[in-house]
């Protein structure tokens, strides 16, 4: 297994990084010089990767969606104001999300909202500064966006969740398809669309289905993404008028794991040449605008998550590689972030990288629980204290989706590497204050 994951590493070593002096380099620099100076735990973004990344992915895509970033996966405000530059709206879920989105410089009616338990507090806000849509996803929403947005002097601009029926299904985190409170069971859509017609300050202007995440198989998406083609016909039938969006939601995966395959963009191509020519075909479909909200599989490659050794030991039998870093900071590379097994990330040293005697090793955080841990069966040449541990894959739903709280151990740096420079983009702190305001001495 550890042969496997190393095997994987490697590969993306290849891919997005460079090796020199045996040693590895993020953006064209040393992640070694990387973590002196900013001071590990540590998360490196190479902007040439997130660019490259929806450069490649816009190309697949060939005009037949627009890209809107999803918040969610990595909100740091200038990986935000990256994408923004880049030309992608943004997908937000909180009124949180919709302030740094702005302050990031996007439009307002570049920016959707959905979420299952918007306040009314966010509701007012958006209300108030602009959005391009809302998406509502309950009959109570309804109503109560009915009653804002008359108190408000405004229409508000929806776009309709709908949790698509199975069939229509893929994906390793099912989001629809089943019960869930995201969005409104397909099979409701004519009462859905009697309610809000209803309200005449709510203006229908969209559809939006988000059916799972961390999907690999461009089959599957091209799956979805006719589903939503043919719900949005359906819709567009019964209103008897045009809609004008269509977001067909994120999804798009990366490899983490030994077995995972990259999602092939050739083959996404090539089903999207198809879906293309069906949505010519269909007078329903004219002038609307697709939309398709990834946030993994645009930054996901582009971060990795350095820590220092801290200590080491052997507890029967097993290596243990104590780091500074762990599950407070990385939910997910520790498995307790949506997985049902656990299995090892993509991890490596960050020198000697061509070193051929390995120890079988567990990669540990310094939490008081097992649950700790980055790896479990991690093939690394001797380290020491101070050596560096790397999580590759490490740029979506990390920092942001981890307990920083726990042990009130500090939070890390994010540092962006971005033409040859490199450039904190958060501070360390504590999860509630800036360790600059710590009593340390
Ligand atoms: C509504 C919605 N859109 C987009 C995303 C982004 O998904 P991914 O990072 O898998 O592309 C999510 C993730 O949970 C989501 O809930």
């Amino acid at each position: 297994m550890a042969e496997a994951v190393r095997k994987l590493a490697s590969e993306l070593i290849s891919e997005n990084f460079s090796v020199i002096s045996d040693t590895l380099h993020i953006g064209g620099m040393s992640v070694e010089d990387l973590a002196r100076r900013f001071g590990t735990p540590l998360f490196l973004y190479d902007a040439g990767i997130l660019r490259a990344r929806l450069a490649e992915l816009r190309s697949a895509l060939g005009g037949f969606a627009d890209i809107f970033y999803s918040v969610k996966a990595n909100p740091n405000q200038e990986i935000l104001r990256c994408f923004v530059q880049e030309g992608t709206g943004l997908e937000i879920a909180s009124g949180a999300e919709y302030l740094r989105a702005r302050a990031a410089g996007c439009p307002s009616e570049r920016i959707f909202f959905a979420g299952p338990a918007k306040s009314d507090a966010e509701l007012q806000l958006v209300l108030a500064e602009g959005i391009g849509e809302i998406h509502v996803e309950s009959f109570e929403e309804i109503e109560r966006l009915d009653i804002l947005a008359r108190m408000a002097g405004r229409r508000a601009h929806i776009g309709l969740r709908i949790n698509p029926e199975a069939s229509a299904q893929g994906g390793a985190m099912r989001m629809g398809g089943r019960a869930a409170p995201f969005g409104f069971d397909e099979e409701t859509l004519p009462e859905v669309l009697e309610a809000i017609g209803k309200r005449s300050s709510l203006l229908l202007q969209g559809l939006h289905l988000y059916s799972g995440t961390q999907i690999l198989d461009a089959g599957t998406l091209a799956k979805q993404w006719r589903h939503g083609l043919d719900v949005a016909r359906r819709v567009v039938a019964s209103l008897g008028r045009p809609l004008q969006t269509l977001d067909l939601g994120g999804g798009l995966g990366i490899p983490y794991f030994s077995n995972d395959r990259a999602l092939c963009l050739e083959t996404l191509k090539d089903h999207v040449a198809q879906l293309r020519h069906e949505v010519a075909q269909s007078s329903e479909l004219t002038g609307m605008s697709i939309v398709i909200e990834p946030g993994r599989y645009l930054i996901g490659p582009a971060g990795i998550y350095v820590c220092s050794v801290q200590s080491w030991k052997i507890s029967r039998g097993t290596t243990f590689v104590v780091t500074d870093g762990g599950m407070h900071h990385h939910l997910a590379a520790s498995g307790n972030l949506g997985q049902f097994v656990k299995r090892d990330y993509p991890i490596t040293s960050a020198a000697n990288l061509s070193a051929s005697e390995l120890t079988q090793c567990s990669v540990v955080g310094p939490l008081c629980t097992p649950l700790d841990t980055l790896g479990r069966d991690v093939a690394l040449p001797k380290m020491r204290r101070g050596d560096l541990v790397v999580v590759l894959q490490s740029g979506a739903y990390a920092l942001s989706a981890s307990p920083t709280g726990f042990l009130s151990h500090p939070t890390p740096a994010e540092v962006m590497l971005d033409q040859g420079a490199a450039r904190e983009i958060r501070s360390p702190g504590t999860f509630s204050q800036p360790l600059s305001q710590l009593p340390l001495g």
